[in-house]
């Protein structure tokens, strides 16, 4: 089965609510809990010190790596069971090696713009976890260009594919997840959020080395979830390269998004317990235990209000706490079907699909014939060197380099909830310069609020879970196109 929480079992024994991600393939914030934990409890093995771009230039594997042949790229004819009209837009995929002492190696998938792609923006989108797929989950399930049919066989086009106002880049990163490998597995042991940043660095480098008309177009880098620390590693590297680089080779990032990241342990931590007692899902007792006992270090108190969490809550979804799961036991005939425009099964049709291995040809994808299936985040990675405490240095840096932010939250979702990312924001100690407001898409509906401050945007997107695209697509959509239409000042 597609069990895809042995990153979290591997890594702990306990952890906050334990278990009840049953029925949710996804489980891009098991691996998060999971480190959450790891570094409470000091854990040697995670280094929680200060995030600082490595000076070392990629491990020589910069120079030496020649672009590759865009041709050997291109999905021709486009991809096993897509729709046989409507799709007008290029589709490649392939390998980017980013260490070629290790023959470490990662998959790519590249979905241009529907219309005029040369006139519309680079965007890479990045999964979190650590150790999830962004093109399993972020392509597949929320904004990619087509979703799986329930045979795990077709595809049909997402209508509101983000691929509609950009050119779209999905990395699976770091080595080991999904179809990204290392022929050194001992690196997978050496994971971290350092080499992490400086891989997706070298990859930009190579895959513009073979996309060469990328290489000057506006780069926006979007994700959600754990990327809240992949995202802004990854600009502040960027930032400090292109300084060192003559300004013709610089490459142009015009900002980061990001939904419901993380950004900072305490007050990250401090938003689960408030939201989860806020939406009614605990008991006041509990709430009051877990504010007592589950500051800054762990104690067998706060383990044992952790765990009663997760008996309070119940068997719900924390990823979108108001729809219904997929129980893997149920059968068809029972199964709740598409309700609100999503189907709660669809992790596992996209798991069938990118298991089959007629789409893995058309992909370009497992050429070394790995020897485990596809998964949604990598058992592989069971352990993660370095994660820092918290963001606010990189986001001071990235602030006073004039990027612009927008942090977005779906409002239900319990994993990395609305709470925690306002009471981050509020530790910032940012200048307001537009409060609180309701915005709205073209529906005219208000759509979620939003508070403008010096240095970042921030704005909720009203009825979405920790996938907000996936679960809100047409807000989703209208905020990244807002986005991407402010001028920036770099
Ligand atoms: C990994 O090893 C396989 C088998 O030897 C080889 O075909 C492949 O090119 C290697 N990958 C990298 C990135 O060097
Ligand atoms: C599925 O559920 C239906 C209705 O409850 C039942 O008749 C059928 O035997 C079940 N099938 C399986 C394979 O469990
Ligand atoms: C790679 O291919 C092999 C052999 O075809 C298959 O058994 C394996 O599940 C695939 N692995 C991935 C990660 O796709
Ligand atoms: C915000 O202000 C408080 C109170 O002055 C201070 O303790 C805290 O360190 C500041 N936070 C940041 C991130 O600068």
């Amino acid at each position: 089965m597609k069990k895809t929480c042995e990153l979290l079992s591997l890594l702990l024994l306990l952890m906050m609510f334990e278990g009840l991600s049953y029925g949710s393939q996804i489980d891009q914030a098991g691996p998060l809990r999971a480190l959450r934990k790891a570094k409470m409890r000091g854990e040697s093995t995670v280094d929680g010190e200060q995030w600082a771009v490595s000076s070392s230039g990629g491990e020589g594997s910069l120079n030496n790596i020649v672009g590759g042949d865009i041709k050997n790229d291109v999905i021709q004819g486009g991809l096993p069971g897509q729709p046989s009209s409507g799709v007008k837009f290029k589709q490649y995929a392939g390998y980017v090696t980013v260490n070629e002492a290790n023959g470490r190696s990662l998959f790519y998938y590249f979905a241009e713009a529907t219309h005029d792609p040369s006139s519309k923006p680079l965007l890479l989108w990045l999964n979190g976890g650590p150790g999830c797929s962004s093109f399993g989950v972020g392509a597949m399930v929320e904004i990619g260009p087509f979703g799986v049919n329930s045979d795990g066989k077709s595809l049909y086009l997402r209508r509101h594919a983000w691929n509609r106002v950009a050119n779209t880049l999905f990395l699976e990163s770091p080595a080991g997840v999904g179809f990204s490998y290392s022929n050194t597995t001992s690196d997978y042991h050496a994971s971290g959020d350092k080499r992490t940043a400086q891989d997706a660095y070298t990859f930009l480098i190579n895959w513009f080395k073979r996309y060469p008309h990328y290489k000057k177009r506006d780069l926006y880098i979007m994700g959600e979830s754990y990327s809240g620390f992949y995202i802004p590693e990854l600009a502040d590297t960027i930032i400090h390269k292109n300084m060192q680089e003559d300004s013709s080779s610089a490459i142009q990032l015009k900002g980061i998004m990001i939904g419901n990241g993380i950004m900072n342990d305490v007050t990250d931590r401090r938003g689960i317990y408030d939201y989860v007692w806020s939406h009614a899902l605990i008991s006041d007792e509990t709430h009051q235990g877990l504010i007592e006992h589950c500051g800054k270090s762990i104690s067998p108190e706060c383990d044992y209000f952790e765990e009663k969490v997760g008996l309070e809550a119940g068997n719900i979804d924390y990823y979108n706490i108001y729809i219904p799961t997929c129980l893997s036991s149920s059968n068809s005939s029972i199964k709740p079907k598409r309700q609100g425009g999503f189907d709660p099964c669809e992790e596992d049709y996209v798991y069938n699909y990118l298991n089959l291995p007629q789409v893995q040809e058309a992909l370009h994808a497992n050429k070394t014939k790995l020897p485990y299936p596809w998964q949604f985040c990598s058992p592989l990675i069971t352990s993660w060197r370095d994660s820092p405490s918290t963001m606010f240095p990189i986001y001071r840096r990235l602030i006073s380099a004039g990027l612009p932010i927008l942090l977005f939250s779906g409002d239900v979702d319990a994993v990395v909830p609305v709470c925690s990312t306002r009471y981050s924001i509020d530790a910032m100690n940012l200048t307001v310069i537009k409060p609180w407001h309701p915005w709205s898409d073209e529906t005219k509906e208000v759509a979620g609020y939003q508070v403008v401050y010096k240095g970042l945007t921030f704005a909720t997107i009203r009825g979405a879970g920790h996938e907000a695209p996936r679960f809100q697509p047409r807000r989703a959509l209208a905020l990244v196109k807002s986005f991407m239409a402010v001028k920036s000042s770099i």
